[in-house]
């Protein structure tokens, strides 16, 4: 299987490097090799390079910075994706890309379901939802994988931010009223690769059958509190902590440029219901994250 990544270098595109090299010849880029505001770079590599499956984990993931920088977030979010969408479907190639909880308004009460409609509350969010349109309408084999709350220990995230606050601050608040499902990106890496083994020679026809868009994410879900709680327990280091207390906090006490959705947990069952898997518990990933630190 020939395989294009895009991302590398992201928190999820540094666990595909590695994942889907098993799968056969990969050709892995990233900025600024690679630079998805220019549509003509991002055709002229997929048509270099034609693969047999193009996988995007690049993104414009500052949600606070899209808001102020919109054109940006548009182009690498939106129109990107769908010139990648364009090409593969021109070449009879397959692609998977990953979407966000942030394309919800997290108002439902309950996990989205795919039947769920979007209604973005951010720029980010707005950026990604376009992109998903965008490679529908191509009309390829295409998977958008919609994930949340992803995190990684080698790029700062909310677990690198959570260990760090916890040794310097005594009182750690936290926010107890957002709510989504952490993932983290090495098993959500994990499961693409089993998805394009599962396809095997036939992954393009295989993926076409069952193309669309599906949820993905570690299974349960956490508030920020709660999942902050959990990071500080897991702690391998737990002495170099000076943290004493956590205590659950209002988002309106952090304010921000970009508005966040409360609850924008997301419901997987489709993707088990298709492909006959899920991500593990996500106190379980988290554990297993940790013990590598
Ligand atoms: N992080 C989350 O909590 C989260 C939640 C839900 C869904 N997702 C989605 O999951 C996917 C992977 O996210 P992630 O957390 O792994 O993202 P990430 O760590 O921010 O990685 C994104 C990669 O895209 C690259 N990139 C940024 N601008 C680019 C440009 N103009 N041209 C080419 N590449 C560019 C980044 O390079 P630089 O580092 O040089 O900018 C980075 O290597 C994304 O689709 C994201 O929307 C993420």
């Amino acid at each position: 299987m020939k395989v294009l990544l895009f991302g590398k270098n992201g928190q999820l595109g540094w666990e595909l490097h590695r994942t889907l090299a098993t799968l056969g010849d990969i050709m892995a880029m990233d900025y600024p090799e690679i630079d998805f505001t220019s549509a003509d770079r991002v055709r002229e590599a997929v048509r270099r390079v034609a693969p047999q499956v193009i996988v995007n984990a690049a993104a414009c993931t500052a949600v606070d910075r899209a808001e102020s920088e919109s054109d940006a977030a548009m182009a690498v979010n939106a129109a990107a994706p769908g010139v990648i969408a364009e090409e593969s479907a021109a070449l009879g190639a397959a692609f998977i890309h990953f979407s966000t909880d942030f394309v919800f308004d997290g108002k439902k009460g309950e996990p989205y379901s795919e039947d769920d409609t979007p209604n973005p509350l951010n720029m980010y969010g707005k950026s990604k939802q376009a992109g998903e349109e965008a490679v529908e309408q191509a009309g390829g084999p295409f998977l958008v994988i919609r994930t949340s709350y992803v995190y990684s220990l080698r790029r700062e995230c909310f677990v690198t931010s959570v260990l760090k606050w916890a040794r310097e601050q005594t009182t750690m608040r936290i926010a107890a009223d957002q709510t989504g499902n952490p993932t983290w990106c090495r098993m959500l890496a994990g499961a693409t690769a089993q998805l394009l083994a599962a396809g095997g020679r036939n992954v393009v026809p295989w993926l076409h059958e069952r193309k669309g868009i599906y949820h993905l994410a570690g299974d349960g879900h956490a508030s920020r509190f709660d999942w902050a709680q959990e990071i500080v327990r897991c702690d391998p280091h737990r002495e170099e902590q000076i943290v004493r207390r956590i205590e659950p906090a209002s988002t309106a006490e952090f304010p921000t440029p970009a508005e966040r959705p409360l609850f924008s947990a997301l419901n997987c069952s489709r993707f088990h219901d298709t492909f006959g898997f899920r991500l593990p518990d996500w106190r379980y990933a988290l554990r297993l994250a940790m013990e590598g630190q």
